[in-house]
């Protein structure tokens, strides 16, 4: 996958921190606009101010404009329609990016989420306090333009049309928010583990049956031209969503899921999500 593993804990470093692998290491006019961004990102957030304007350069709208319809040709033929409404609902094109603070107040409107700027990666309890008041953590960087297709983090193509849209869906939102509640406030090691295996199985990977078809409403999927027809096809085996079995199943993030689950609607994972949470006797009220 080309997706970081956001619930592996990682630090919430006050410094960027390019991986190794990062196509982009070697390019300092790339590594010097993500340390502007870095910082103007940071500052938003720590400031509670809100996602702050950027002027994307000519080079971010290239790899934006190259990526994007790819994604939407994919989607429309495999995405969640649930998804695709939001999408188009929300007015986001394929041939400009869109600002965070103008997605963030449609959105607080429609299901009253609001998007937090997220610099990079941000530590797992303070991800989910977020999730937890309603906020989503979203990414305004892009990746490097030299592998357009490929990310080793998470990047605005991710966030933007992997998670945004479907903030929009009242019972996604709100079993987004009784997860970032239940996952601030637990206090157990197997807990956790669950409910981290609860997201990367429906809000990451997630599948969904939608009059007798299969598609695709996980943002990791989502945001990938290759996962996306891969979650579908002969090689994945596709299992109904049991969440007693979903909280017991392992996954390798740096690998494709070879195992995905399909729920039956957003209302039914909402459901499952609460009843989780009260088995585990989180008070997420
Ligand atoms: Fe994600």
């Amino acid at each position: 996958m080309a997706d970081n593993d956001i619930y592996a804990n990682p630090p919430d470093p006050d410094v960027l921190e390019l991986e190794p692998v990062h196509p982009g290491i070697g390019d300092q006019a790339y590594v010097a606009r993500r340390h502007d961004l870095f910082a103007l990102c940071r500052q938003h957030r720590l400031g509670s101010l809100g996602p702050p304007h950027i002027d994307y350069t000519p080079e971010e709208q290239r790899i934006w404009r190259e990526v994007s319809p790819k994604l939407d040709h994919l989607h429309t033929r495999h995405a969640s329609g649930i998804y695709l409404q939001a999408k188009r609902g929300l007015g986001i094109r394929a041939d400009e990016i869109p600002q965070l603070s103008s997605l963030s107040g449609q959105l607080q409107q429609m299901s009253g989420i609001h998007l937090v700027p997220a610099e990079g990666l941000i530590a797992y309890r303070i991800f989910y306090a977020y999730i937890a008041a309603r906020g989503f953590p979203c990414t305004q960087f892009l990746r490097h333009g030299s592998k357009p297709e490929f990310t080793p983090e998470p990047d605005m193509i991710h966030d933007c049309l992997g998670h945004v849209p479907l903030l929009v869906n009242h019972d996604y939102a709100e079993l987004l928010t009784v997860l970032g509640r239940a996952a601030v406030r637990a206090t157990s090691g197997d807990h956790v583990l669950a409910l981290k295996r609860l997201s990367w199985f429906s809000i990451e990977f997630g599948l969904i049956e939608e009059a007798g078809e299969t598609r695709i409403f996980g943002a990791g999927i989502l945001s990938s031209m290759g996962e996306i027809p891969f979650s579908l096809s002969a090689q994945v085996e596709r299992r109904p969503f049991v969440t007693s079995e979903v909280i017991e199943t392992d996954y390798d993030s740096s690998k494709m899921q070879a195992l995905l689950f399909v729920i039956p609607s957003f209302g039914f994972l909402r459901r499952e999500v609460a009843d989780l949470v009260a088995r585990m006797g989180i008070d997420v009220s």
